[in-house]
């Protein structure tokens, strides 16, 4: 395995101009496709409102949700860094629910990392997080969770005024400490400006190429809701598609009786005879012998080896 990815790889990655490569994950299974497929970061986003949970918005997503989906990709991921978004209200409100909920992402969800959305107005809440020794990673220009302000999911800073505020807001978190700063929903030259001015990483989601990273929903990437297709999410694969075909086959084979076939269904030892309408003497299973060849179903499913 390679080494563990740190806020400090991903600062020499801009440092080097290699760019990183983040990725939204939910849970487990996942997380560890994703990391062998090679995700530097692994972001358990809020976006879990819409694609898990099928709300229209990220508002409705918990802090005790938020820890679920963390620990399970947590589990699931050896190298890549795990950074978890701080749902809405969990941060609004009080600094100290700040701390406090940026914390039970780290110590219950063993995240590496939190990300909230914000500029300059999160400058003392980004400080500090920063201060409890939990790295924060900033979010800029399309906040999802500032739907209501923004009068929808559209693209920002691109007027003069707005993309001034931008960089000013990107500016005021490097200075608050922020290790790195997503930038969604901006154009591509104001992205390219922030990206130059900063000395932390950029990472981009509809900010065009010249970020130092670029994240998207593996939903999106993976090409999971053909009804859903911004011009900034590129589809890799149709796995709608695929399992859509796959579980079909599933069902037919169901139908048919063809599933399972002897491939795969268990044989007994020796013969059972039961004779008809008698009740098979009731297994007498001895929990702490040795399990037979054959008995075991297979690997358990769970933490990668
Ligand atoms: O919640 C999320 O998935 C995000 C990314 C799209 C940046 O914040």
């Amino acid at each position: 395995m390679k080494d563990k990815v740190t806020i400090h790889t991903l600062k020499r990655f801009k440092q080097i101009g290699q760019k990183i490569c983040m990725v939204t994950a939910y849970d487990a299974t996942f997380a560890h496709i994703l990391e062998e497929a090679g995700a530097d970061v692994l972001l358990i986003g809020d976006s879990l409102g819409m694609v898990i949970q099928g709300h229209d918005s990220t508002l409705p997503v918990t802090m005790d949700q938020m820890v679920y989906h963390t620990a399970a990709v947590a589990r699931g991921a050896r190298r890549a860094h795990v950074v978890a978004d701080l749902p809405f209200m969990s941060y609004q409100v009080s600094t100290q629910d700040a701390v406090r909920n940026a914390g039970r992402l780290v110590a219950e969800g063993g995240a590496g990392s939190i990300k909230l959305e914000g500029g300059a107005e999160f400058a003392d809440t980004v400080r500090a997080i920063v201060r409890a020794s939990i790295p924060v990673m900033g979010h800029l220009g399309l906040t999802p969770q500032s739907v209501h302000k923004m009068g929808g999911y559209v693209v920002q800073g691109r007027g003069e005024d707005q993309a001034r505020q931008i960089l000013d807001d990107a500016l005021a978190l490097e200075q608050a400490g922020a290790y790195a700063v997503v930038l969604e929903g901006v154009p591509m030259d104001l992205a390219r400006t922030v990206t130059q001015r900063l000395s932390i990483p950029t990472i981009g989601i509809g900010a065009g190429v010249d970020c130092d990273g670029q994240v998207l929903v593996c939903y999106d990437l993976l090409g999971m809701n053909p009804d859903f297709k911004p011009k900034f999410v590129k589809r890799y694969a149709n796995l709608h598609g695929s399992i859509t075909e796959a579980a079909g086959t599933y069902f037919a084979e169901v139908r048919q009786g063809a599933f399972p076939d002897e491939e795969h269904s268990f044989k007994a030892t020796k013969n059972i005879r039961l004779a008809p309408g008698a009740t098979a003497p009731a297994a007498r299973v001895d929990p702490s012998a040795p399990a037979e060849a054959g008995d075991k179903l297979g690997p358990v499913y769970g933490r990668p080896a």
